[in-house]
């Protein structure tokens, strides 16, 4: 692969590529299968959104088979450092955007990395279905909007899209992220802040509830941290919508392989089946993990 790349590049990046790149991840086992390839992608930008989101902009020097659906994601593998899973946010001809908090190593090497040179393993994960007869809710939390941001612009194009609601702790968390989303979907995101500084006062499953009862004909996507998928999709279901769960857990290898994010006695891997489910898929799994937890603290 790497000679591949650099009959197109400058001695220069070349070097640095063949450098940087001289270690892989261990991929040859799926060297035959696109889902696998490791692509080379060049960090363009970094910008901070707000004191707690960036926006990382990668332009890829070699392209996707297939253009990245919504809810797909991909690894990123950061040389010497980490290998990450990250969800798409938007992607055009031959950029992806990555919107992120800083949360470990590999995060913040990913928020220091302008210029720098990563590797991309994706397009990951089923794109989710989109269903032209209803009206869809966004419902995300934190950095759970990453994947509602593709989504939304996807079905604000097919005239498809009722609401965003995105719930974060404080205004300082918010800053420009509105801005970003109105550039990407040409629409408006509804803001929920916990501590009450700015937009609706309370949490994204806050509003959920207000709003959920009164829907009709109507899909709900969350993507969110597991307590506010769990509340989101009790009030869901209680207005008999059975709503697609975007999940965020463990994933290692991203490729359906190590079994890392098997999501309990479902048999489910994230990385392979998902990451969007039917919350009818995944309740039990979600529960089981939040009771777990409690008994931890
Ligand atoms: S992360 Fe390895 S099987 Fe899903």
């Amino acid at each position: 692969m790497v000679g591949l790349l650099a009959r197109t590049l400058s001695t220069d990046v070349r070097e640095e590529v063949i450098h940087r790149f001289a270690e892989p991840p261990k991929l040859s086992l799926f060297e035959e299968d696109k889902y696998g390839v490791l692509r080379h992608a060049r960090v363009s930008r970094v910008r901070r959104l707000s004191r707690r989101y960036l926006l990382a902009e990668l332009e890829l020097l070699e392209q996707f088979e297939d253009p990245p659906g919504p809810a797909q994601f991909v690894m990123i593998w950061l040389p010497g450092i980490d290998y990450i899973p990250m969800s798409i946010a938007n992607s055009d001809e031959g950029r992806i955007h990555i919107f992120f908090s800083v949360r470990g190593e590999g995060t913040r090497a990913l928020a220091n990395s302008k210029g720098k040179m990563v590797g991309v393993v994706g397009p990951l994960g089923k794109p989710l279905a989109v269903s032209a007869r209803s009206k869809y809710v966004l419902i995300a939390g934190g950095t759970g909007l990453a994947p509602i941001i593709k989504l939304a612009r996807g079905l604000s194009d097919m005239g498809l899209l009722a609401a965003v609601i995105w719930g974060t702790r404080a205004r300082e968390d918010v800053g420009e992220v509105p801005f970003y989303f109105k550039e990407v979907t040409g629409c408006n995101l509804t803001i929920c802040t916990e501590d009450c500084s700015v937009g609706f006062c309370g949490r994204a499953a806050d509003l959920a509830e207000e709003v959920l009862p009164d829907l009709e004909n109507t899909q709900v996507v969350a993507a969110g941290p597991n307590d506010m998928l769990i509340t989101v999709a009790d009030l869901s279901m209680r207005v008999g919508i059975d709503p697609v769960l975007i999940l965020e857990s463990m994933v290692e290898c991203g490729l359906g392989v190590c079994g890392r994010c098997v999501l309990g006695s479902t048999g489910l891997r994230l990385c392979r089946d998902g990451p969007a489910f039917r919350a009818s898929e995944v309740m039990d799994y979600l529960v089981d993990v939040a009771l777990r937890r409690g008994q931890k603290h």
